[in-house]
């Protein structure tokens, strides 16, 4: 009878919200141990504060919760207050999330998205746990790339908040999973801003060595949502080598610099074409302007990636290259520019 009281009010503190620390009695550890003996069972519970007003309506709705089960006996409740299951100042940090990384760009096309999901897949690969969100509210195309049919069903946990969806292990969020496929949005500031907070934060992530925040191209509002929304540990730019890519792309860099997010680095997109038949390189959109922006940057250069037609080919098909063929050169490179990145972040904590 005991277990069955346990598991009883297990359940009942999983389900009641801590007002002011958003999370359940039960997350923030509020359950301790039942005591029994002939007449009764003693429920002990810890408090993060000695509220009495407080603990009587937890009381209240654990006891509603109860009512299901017949204990055989009386059942008292007891509070101890615990300081220790304070939640920690965590500043705007997601709770379970190690490091949230911004993939930006100053324009679009430049392949930001494709970056930001073989990236995924390279870390997810390495064997983290990884999350990828796409925030580009005017073209959403991660859950295309990797084959999500555009809405998701919203599965709860009961508590109103989103499951992600998950492709090989990888958890996805984007604006495109809360429309239908053909459905136009007009997202204004506020509305918008909100609608970021719920990706953040109203979202099941669980434990998760790395998010990735695919953002819009430039330098607008969703972007300096984020900054203030959560703490980006830091940004990636995607270009290409081409010089009218780069000034955009040191665009982007300024406002990464503004709201006092560290760059991690530039990857260069695009950055040759191997002919398939003969072998010949052609720089399409001429050479190396990725490591010259990131040495006049005083940033890393985390690697280049070719123009390949797989490539292209493979987020059309929904599966990123790297997912496709992880030990292809495309993969290779894109687990190296992985490797680098959790170097990189790890020297601004
Ligand atoms: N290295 C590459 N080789 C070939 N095609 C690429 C490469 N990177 C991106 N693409 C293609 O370019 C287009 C734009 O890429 P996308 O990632 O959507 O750009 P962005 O997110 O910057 O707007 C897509 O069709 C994509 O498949
Ligand atoms: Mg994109």
């Amino acid at each position: 009878m005991k277990n069955q009281l346990e598991q009883a009010v297990r359940e009942a503190l999983g389900k009641i919200q801590h007002p002011v620390y958003k999370e359940s009695l039960l997350d923030i550890g509020a359950f301790d141990r039942i005591d029994e003996d002939d007449e009764s069972f003693s429920v002990h519970l810890k408090s993060p504060d000695a509220d009495r007003k407080q603990q009587i309506a937890f009381e209240a709705q654990i006891r509603g919760f109860l009512t299901k089960i017949n204990p055989g006996k009386k059942v008292k409740i007891r509070f101890a207050v615990d300081e220790s299951l304070k939640p920690q100042e965590q500043g705007n940090r997601i709770k379970g999330v190690k490091n949230v990384i911004a993939i930006g760009s100053g324009k679009g096309g430049v392949g930001k998205s494709t970056a930001a999901a073989n990236l995924a897949a390279a870390l997810k690969l390495k064997g983290l746990k990884v999350g990828l969100i796409d925030s580009d509210i005017y073209g959403p195309s991660i859950g295309k790339m990797f084959g999500v049919p555009s809405k998701l069903p919203l599965t709860g946990d009961g508590s109103n908040k989103i499951l992600p969806h998950e492709v090989q292990g990888i958890k996805l969020m984007s604006f495109a999973f809360m429309l239908a496929a053909d459905q136009a949005v007009v997202w204004r500031g506020p509305m918008l801003g909100k609608a970021v907070e719920q990706f953040l934060y109203e979202v099941i992530w669980g434990d998760l060595d790395v998010l990735l925040i695919d953002l819009p191209p430039g330098t607008g509002d969703v972007q300096l949502s984020l900054a203030q929304l959560i703490d980006v540990d830091g940004a990636v730019i995607v270009t290409t080598p081409q010089n009218v890519a780069l000034q955009d792309a040191a665009r982007a860099a300024s406002m990464f610099q503004q709201v006092k997010i560290p760059i991690l680095g530039i990857i260069e997109n695009m950055s040759e074409f191997q002919c398939p038949n003969c072998g010949h390189i052609t720089n399409i959109f001429s050479k190396n302007g990725g490591s010259a922006m990131a040495a006049k940057m005083g940033v890393p250069q985390l690697g280049s990636i070719p123009v390949e037609k797989e490539i292209m080919d493979s987020g059309e098909a929904g599966l990123p290259i790297t997912l496709k063929d992880p030990s292809g050169k495309v993969a290779e490179a894109y687990k190296k520019i992985a490797d680098r990145i959790l170097v990189e972040v790890e020297k601004f904590k």
